[in-house]
């Protein structure tokens, strides 16, 4: 009967009932094992004379089970090698790939542009001081501006009372302050990134990203300025024919200021062109308010500048004509491969 089990196990046909075998003889209930158990219930004698029988069936069976599972998994193997093949003639499947955000692909074009004109690329924290955020940038506390902006204010957890709460910056204006205070003039920078107002519609999210513009150096005139804006805008729109629209306006922190419109129409699929039916604000500028050199430690009649905001999604907008700018936000697939830009 031993030689027997050894037969069937080289017999075997597949893993599946080689493995049954195992069981049937070396399992819990298995006749190898039931006959060791009954190794404890024999006189000594006997036991002397079956032991070693019974053990060398086990040692026979174990190795005789190994070298069928080898040549069962070699066969297998083999079979798969015969009839599995790679045909290399066929079209690879298509991989999903991800796509650049059109803002990150924004911010990169306008990185670019302002290398092009000498300008380094600055940057701040999110969470940001008062003092760099409002107060360095001529609104003192309590000042009507500060309420311009819908700001969102970070409560402290060091449960200092007396000290002053963090907001979200509201613009990337504080960064003009932190270059001005940490670096010597002459500074020719641009500060892009997200600011945050609690603000929501199709035209506002609470999160949006801006960037800076500031030059800093001596004899600096609004014709800089002027000259400034309309290179960065025609090489952005990569159009000759672009309109600028300067409006006087108000900011704390520059004066003279100007809001900055540029021309759009809709025929030319929302691109901005010469013969415009409509202006869409695209920035706030102005000189640097001489109160805010100041305030940065510089002597105002020695530096002048100009700085300048505009935001980067309603850029974005208007270049590659989105609609509804929560949709930069939302992550729609659908959105994204439409408006995404292959990497
Ligand atoms: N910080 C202003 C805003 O967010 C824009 C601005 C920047 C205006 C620099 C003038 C100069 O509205």
């Amino acid at each position: 009967a031993d030689s027997e089990i050894i037969d069937q196990i080289r017999a075997a046909t597949d893993l599946a009932a080689l493995d049954a075998l195992r069981v049937a003889v070396l399992g819990k209930s298995g006749s190898i094992t039931a006959q060791l158990k009954s190794l404890g219930g024999m006189s000594p004698d006997e036991r002397a004379s079956e032991a070693p029988r019974i053990h060398a069936l086990r040692e026979a069976v174990t190795t005789a089970l190994a070298e069928r599972k080898d040549a069962l998994e070699n066969a297998e193997l083999e079979q798969k090698l015969a009839t599995e093949f790679v045909d290399l003639s066929l079209p690879a499947p298509e991989r999903a790939s991800g796509s650049v955000h059109p803002v990150s692909q924004v911010m990169d074009e306008l990185a670019e542009i302002f290398a092009d004109m000498g300008f380094s690329v600055a940057e701040g924290p999110e969470i940001e001081e008062q003092w760099f955020n409002f107060t360095a940038l001529n609104m003192p506390e309590a000042h009507p501006a500060r309420a311009m902006q819908d700001t969102f204010y970070a409560r402290r957890i060091d449960g200092d009372a007396a000290a002053e709460a963090h907001v979200l910056r509201t613009h990337t204006s504080p960064v003009q302050i932190r270059a001005m205070t940490s670096q010597a003039p002459p500074l020719r920078l641009i500060a892009p990134g997200r600011v945050y107002r609690s603000d929501s519609d199709a035209t506002h999210t609470p999160m949006f990203h801006q960037i800076e513009g500031l030059v800093i150096d001596k004899g600096i005139t609004l014709g800089h300025l002027k000259w400034t804006l309309e290179t960065f805008l025609k090489a952005f729109f990569e159009r000759d024919d672009v309109v600028l629209r300067m409006r006087p306006s108000y900011f704390p922190f520059t004066e003279p200021s100007a809001e900055v419109d540029v021309g759009w129409s809709l025929e030319k699929g929302r691109r901005v062109v010469g013969g415009c039916e409509g202006w869409m604000e695209v920035l706030g500028s102005g000189m640097v308010h001489p109160k805010v050199i100041a305030n940065c430690g510089l002597d105002p009649e020695e530096w002048q500048g100009f700085a300048f905001g505009t935001g980067v999604d309603r850029l974005a907008m208007l270049k590659y004509g989105m609609s509804d700018l929560r949709a930069f936000f939302d992550g729609d697939l659908r959105w994204l491969r439409h408006y995404g830009f292959r990497a």
